[in-house]
């Protein structure tokens, strides 16, 4: 009898230490990422300490438009390699839509379509981490937007980090955060709440941003934030514009230079000179048009990131016309109400030479 017990301990034992080995074997071999956004060794870097190039705009797209900021929509972008998408949300009569400036100059269609589109691109590329950066131009709450959210299927795959603010060197690393699934991070500009709906992050308390609107030159100078920018994640405004009949307009005649790897007002120079002051790589790029320079914006995030750029083709520029709106940087204005009159003022007039300018093009639908 106690020969017989001991056997069936033993088998037991080993069937239960085998299957114990065989979950852990499969937890260590199978969820382990070894690539991290297209890179191994990006894997053991913290978020905080990765360079990720963002569209601004991202929504706003087409040709011969005032009103656009992008050639491709958001799905072409992230198969480019485009990681962090900016967008502006406003109130169309209860609906989030994305609109530039405002929906009845540009509508780019509702959050939860374009979430939709991120959510199928990330579904096909699960070893990737993803940033949105929401302008929340009407001020909706942090729980409206986790309504749509919970609508397009992206609240199961958000990060929702330990605390409301978290210093660069804080965020887990790419390969924990492709590990447990949770690799969407989104940053909304204002009303994140960190109580009611954790995902959403307070922009300011973590990033800081350089100048936007930029016609001149760009520097790595702190024009908006809320926090140590010692310590925080930081994001650079690379799009120049320039100014006609008084106003910002994106300057896409020049944006193969300004998307270079070198060179005078390019990208790479900008982020030298960020080097040079802090000491670390910028965060966030955000450009316009970012297939200019033929993938030049991304060979300058592989070598701030020590990594090999990728220099597989991307989507050739199909921006014929001088002409785009001006950009509303990629936040709105910590002031609603001289954003509000702001807005307004730029609203007529982009629409005026909206206008103008797809008459001068023979483009019947342009808007
Ligand atoms: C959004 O717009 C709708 C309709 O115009 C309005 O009733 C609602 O109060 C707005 N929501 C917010 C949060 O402003
Ligand atoms: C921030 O940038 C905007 C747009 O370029 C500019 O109007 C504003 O003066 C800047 N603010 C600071 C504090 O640098
Ligand atoms: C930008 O570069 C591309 C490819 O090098 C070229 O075809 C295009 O004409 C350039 N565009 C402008 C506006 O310089
Ligand atoms: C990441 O850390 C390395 C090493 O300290 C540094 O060279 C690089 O600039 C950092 N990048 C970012 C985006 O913080």
């Amino acid at each position: 009898m106690i020969f017989r017990f001991n056997r069936v301990v033993q088998v037991a034992t080993t069937c239960l230490l085998s299957s114990v080995w065989s979950v852990n074997a499969a937890a260590a071999v199978g969820r382990r990422a070894s690539i991290c956004n297209g890179h191994s060794e990006l894997c053991d870097k913290s978020y905080g300490n990765v360079t990720f190039i963002g569209a601004h705009d991202s929504y706003a797209v087409g040709v011969n438009n005032l009103a656009v900021n992008q050639d491709y929509d958001v799905t072409q972008q992230l198969t480019d390699g485009v990681r962090m998408l900016q967008v502006q949300a406003h109130n169309n009569s209860g609906t989030i839509q994305l609109c530039h400036t405002s929906c009845t100059l540009y509508n780019g269609g509702t959050l939860e379509d374009y979430l939709g589109k991120v959510k199928s691109w990330m579904d096909s590329n699960t070893n990737d981490v993803v940033t949105l950066l929401i302008v929340n131009i009407d001020n909706l709450a942090a729980t409206e937007y986790d309504t749509v959210f919970k609508s397009a299927g992206l609240d199961s795959i958000s990060y929702a980090p330990s605390s409301a603010s978290l210093t660069a060197d804080s965020w887990p690393t790419l390969g924990s955060m492709i590990d447990s699934g949770k690799r969407l991070v989104t940053f909304l500009d204002n009303t994140a709440d960190f109580t009611s709906v954790p995902y959403l992050i307070d922009e300011f308390t973590n990033i800081w941003e350089t100048a936007f609107d930029v016609t001149t030159s760009f520097d790595c100078e702190v024009n908006r934030s809320k926090t140590d920018t010692s310590t925080s994640m930081y994001l650079i405004n690379h799009f120049l514009d320039k100014v006609l009949l008084g106003n910002p307009v994106p300057d896409v005649t020049n944006a193969n230079t300004t998307n270079a790897v070198s060179g005078t007002n390019s990208l790479g120079e900008q982020v030298d000179t960020c080097l040079t002051k802090t000491g670390k790589a910028p965060n966030f790029i955000l450009v316009d048009f970012y297939e200019y320079g033929g993938g030049s914006v991304f060979q300058v995030a592989a070598t701030a990131n020590g990594v090999t750029y990728d220099s597989t083709s991307i989507a050739t520029p199909k921006s014929t016309a001088s002409g785009s709106t001006g950009s509303s940087g990629s936040s709105s204005s910590s002031s609603s109400s001289n954003s509000n009159s702001a807005e307004s003022s730029r609203q007529h007039w982009i629409a005026a030479l909206t206008i103008v300018i797809s008459i001068a093009f023979g483009a019947s639908h342009a808007l």
